[in-house]
């Protein structure tokens, strides 16, 4: 399959790089800058693009452009300071933008060919800080400029090497895409092969060619991810695979019995095995409040309770994961965040004893890919369109100890938002949306009687990703309508509050 490798100088946008390319329905991967262990020259690579990066040019530690990018011959496209790498290794000049333009600027096209190929006029564009082509290398023209930039974009004069100052693959350049697409279908000759069907039949393959006879397990959520992967290995080894459902007290009303009884159907009983282990749960979490330390407890217990499960189905060699791309890139890189806010990857491994190998049949694959596989697996569309649900489920959204009492006040709660929220036009929108429990008490008043009972946060966040996020703009009504239900009917909770926060500086959860 025909493929362009994204060289990641360190810049925030080239997981959307990846993304913009993906939607062409070309195949990309993301490599680290400095290509140690891996190799350009393979012939499916059709052609390289350069990011931007945090650093600027001339910066201790900015980091270079391997020989072998323009040693290999193939189309080379440099975006921001990708561009800037490629003006100042071939004898041109680069200096520290002073400025000036950051932000939306109007390009104007000089050349109408190319990645500029029809589109004519004045194109909005989003440029980037940090700094800006003062001179040419020999060879090199400008072919689209800005009123600050001379050098907007520019080519050299085998049209092999391409490079623009803003950013084609954000969506504040509005024709972006058209530019990436011209740089992948009419400059690297790529062909439009990436689309579900062929990604299934690859995997397919690939799983079958791994796994060969042996016997897979694999640990079901419920989520769309570890579901497909299911559904997708079960596709390509049948009975070889047997899944573990692990309840493990901590999910959303009513979905450990919708999770189990469409697995069953989807696989047969026999490849579904159901654990309720939410007792075994419960009690590790007993008088815990730190949020990390809830994390690591249910980690723990699950890989006990997984362990216990599989054991019991024999020789068994492989293990299943739904691991995605952005969790593959995030290790890979060597930018990749050094601080980590909260410790999402809770059920990071099993124990080495278990001698279990790895497969991973999504690891190539995006979230919207993953439900583009999907739906045509045939999927049923609850699971497909699913909220992420973190691995540590409510326990991170009952703020302190988590008790039998107070899960059920939230998995009331959050079951009355999700209706409400159903009925609104917004609903497809939202990344996440979700109650928390704060077991904090405050007065009311119902009737003639004073109450005193626990708060109730609606948390909605709009997000392409989960990394940044704004709260999301729910109507008045819709709001009312929760509040109204969740006083009345439930119990526990005495007031609703709604969290106006966005991340930064607050994260999605609040634990
Ligand atoms: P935050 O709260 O960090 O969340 O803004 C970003 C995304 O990650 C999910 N999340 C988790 N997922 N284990 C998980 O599997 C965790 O411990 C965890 N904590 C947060 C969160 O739901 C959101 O989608």
């Amino acid at each position: 399959m025909d493929k362009i490798v994204i060289l990641d100088f360190g810049s925030q946008y080239t997981q959307l790089i990846a993304r913009r390319v993906r939607e062409c329905q070309v195949y990309c991967e993301i490599w680290p800058y400095h290509l140690k262990g891996y190799d350009l020259n393979s012939p499916e690579i059709k052609g390289i693009i350069l990011s931007g990066s945090r650093y600027s040019i001339g910066d201790a530690n900015a980091p270079s452009l391997p020989p072998q990018v323009l040693e290999s011959g193939k189309p080379v496209l440099g975006i921001c300071y990708g561009m800037q790498l490629l003006v100042s290794t071939q004898g041109g000049k680069v200096v520290h933008a002073q400025s000036q333009e950051h932000g939306k600027a109007l390009l104007q096209v000089i050349e109408n060919r190319g990645i500029f190929e029809n589109l004519a006029g004045d194109i909005v564009c989003w440029m980037s800080q940090g700094g800006s082509v003062k001179e040419l290398p020999p060879g090199f023209r400008s072919i689209a400029r800005t009123e600050n930039y001379e050098y907007a974009a520019i080519r050299d004069e085998t049209g092999k090497i391409w490079g623009v100052q803003f950013h084609p693959e954000v969506s504040h350049t509005p024709l972006g895409r058209e530019i990436l697409s011209n740089f992948l279908f009419r400059i690297c000759a790529c062909r439009p092969e990436w689309t579900p069907e062929s990604i299934i039949k690859e995997q397919i393959q690939w799983i079958r060619n791994e796994v060969k006879e042996e016997k897979v397990v694999c640990a079901l959520s419920g989520g769309v991810d570890s579901v497909t992967a299911a559904v997708l290995t079960y596709r390509a080894i049948g009975e070889q695979l047997t899944c573990i459902f692990v309840d493990n007290g901590l999910l959303r009303k009513g979905e450990a019995e919708q999770v189990f009884s469409k697995m069953k159907e989807i696989l047969g009983k026999e490849r579904v095995i159901y654990k309720d282990a939410a007792e075994q749960f419960l009690s590790a979490l007993q008088g815990v409040v730190d949020p990390e330390e809830k994390r690591k407890i249910i980690g723990r217990t699950f890989v006990e309770v997984f362990e216990e499960e599989a054991k019991k189905l024999g020789d068994v060699s492989y293990l299943l994961q739904g691991t995605t791309y952005p969790d593959v890139i995030e290790s890979i890189s060597i930018y990749g965040p050094s601080v980590r806010i909260k410790t999402h990857h809770n059920v990071g491994g099993l124990p080495e004893h278990m001698q279990l190998k790895v497969i991973e049949p999504l690891r190539f694959l995006f979230k919207d890919e993953v439900r583009k596989l999907a739906v045509e697996l045939g999927i049923p569309e609850e699971i497909v369109w699913r909220q992420p649900f973190p691995g540590p489920g409510l326990a991170v959204r009952i703020i302190g100890e988590v008790t039998e009492d107070r899960l059920q006040i939230l998995r009331d709660m959050d079951f009355i938002i999700d209706q409400e929220l159903r009925k609104s036009p917004i609903y497809k929108k939202l990344w996440q949306s979700f109650g928390v429990l704060v077991p904090v008490r405050s007065v009311g008043v119902v009737g003639d009687e004073r109450t005193y009972k626990y708060v109730g946060v609606l948390r909605a966040v709009m997000s392409e990703d989960g990394m940044t996020a704004d709260w999301a703009r729910i109507s008045y009504d819709t709001m009312d309508a929760i509040a109204r239900r969740v006083v009345n009917e439930v119990a526990g909770i005495g007031r609703m509050v709604y969290d106006i926060t966005s991340k930064p500086p607050a994260t999605i959860e609040w634990e």
